[in-house]
């Protein structure tokens, strides 16, 4: 383990700051280390591994799909991207899917589909892309423009023009920021990076009537809450508000590389051959194993437990907020993406519980946030909840 330590810290950039723990293996809601210690995982490599790490379902996809065909051009049709492109269609407001690799690449396409739709219609001076405080849409130049952190521009001025950030949640901020140049409004359902801030329950439907008001794009970043995470295959859903173009990407096949851009398909004719196009994208593997992670999540089992788990989680952490009312300011989440807002930095609480073997996290210094495989059972909560309150009360 000290080899992959200093192997790693030697020849790889130094972008994360790392645990020195080093996952050989993963089941479930489990991960082991080189030693054979055991974690539960409750960020599941960041809202990927929605059905858990390895599952059965995704393996047997992937690993019949590597055997068959690897990688062939877009030139060509492939089966497993039929298939995936069927199944999200089929069970979403799009009718047409573009298939890339990556969060921030998903956003990408969306945006320049957005504005390239504008220009198709004669109004080429619409470019503007409005987006939310607290946002995070990716690293790229365009998406860490529309990322609305000043933290993540520092260096990397001057920042692709062409964005307007206004609060979360704050429909008169939006309306004002709107101008003939608007061509679209970008943003998180449910923002995650951002703290796990919840829409109130009108905004994003006043946000959808804004949109058709002045001929804009509605764009839902469904990155990190989509693909069942919220107890909804998409978290949208629960405020029955559509967009024209939602974006996808981690979940989206189990935890191989994948994203994807959804559009309704007046907008999606807007990209015709050779304005867009991805390698990688579509690869067969990713794609199998996404066909996978589509048909286990529509059986429903794993969003009915994302729910039951989500509420007894969301309580188990009140009580704790209840008991600690100091430390803790708020809890707040929907299905099984939960943020506890503290009071002080979390960093600590968050290294502590992995020497206990509880894997979470901690955004905007403060927020623990608590994104477990939706399979996460009962007694895995439970066991999490007494190491927080273990650790709470000799804070
Ligand atoms: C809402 C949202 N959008 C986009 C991204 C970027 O995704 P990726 O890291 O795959 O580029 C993230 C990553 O955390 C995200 O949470």
């Amino acid at each position: 383990m000290k080899n992959t330590v200093q192997i790693t810290d030697k020849n790889i950039f130094q972008t994360y700051s790392r645990y020195p723990v080093v996952l050989v293996k993963g089941k479930g809601s489990k991960l082991w280390d080189a030693q054979g210690n055991e974690y539960i995982d409750f960020l599941s490599g960041i809202a990927v591994c929605n059905l858990g790490h390895c599952h059965p379902a995704v393996v047997r996809a992937a690993q019949a799909q590597l055997k068959q065909l690897i990688h062939v051009s877009n030139f060509f049709y492939t089966e497993p991207q039929a298939e995936l492109s069927a199944l999200l269609t089929a069970n979403s407001f799009a009718d047409r899917v573009f298939f890339c690799n990556s969060g921030a690449e998903a956003n990408e396409a969306a945006m320049k589909l957005a504005r390239k739709y504008c220009h198709d219609r004669g109004n080429t001076r619409r470019f503007e892309i409005i987006t939310m405080h607290y946002s995070f849409h990716g690293r790229t130049f365009a998406t860490l423009a529309a990322t609305a952190q000043k933290k993540f521009h520092k260096g990397f001025e001057p920042l692709l023009p062409g964005f307007r950030y206004v609060p979360y949640n704050d429909i008169a901020a939006l309306r004002q920021a709107v101008t003939p140049r608007t061509c679209a409004i970008l943003l998180e359902p449910i923002q995650g990076e951002g703290g796990v801030n919840l829409p109130d329950a009108s905004y994003l439907k006043k946000v959808r009537q804004l949109c058709d008001e002045h001929g804009m794009l509605l764009i839902f970043d469904e990155v990190q809450v989509g693909m069942g995470r919220t107890g909804k295959l998409f978290a949208h859903e629960h405020y029955r508000v559509k967009p024209d173009i939602m974006t996808l990407a981690k979940a989206l096949a189990g935890g191989l590389p994948a994203g994807a851009m959804l559009a309704r398909k007046h907008v999606a004719e807007s990209f015709t051959p050779g304005t867009h196009a991805s390698t990688f994208g579509g690869n067969p593997v990713a794609m199998a194993a996404g066909a996978a992670v589509m048909k286990t999540l529509l059986q429903g089992d794993v969003m009915n437990n994302c729910r039951i788990m989500g509420s007894y989680f969301i309580n188990g952490l009140k009580a704790l907020q209840k008991k600690f009312p100091t430390l803790v300011k708020d809890v707040r989440g929907k299905g099984l993406i939960i943020g506890m807002e503290l009071n002080r930095e979390g960093k600590d609480i968050v290294r502590q519980c992995l020497s206990r073997g509880i894997i979470i996290n901690c955004t905007m210094d403060r927020i623990l946030r608590f994104v477990p495989p939706l399979i996460i059972t009962r007694r895995e909560i439970d066991r999490c909840l007494s190491v927080l309150e273990s650790i709470f009360s000799k804070l």
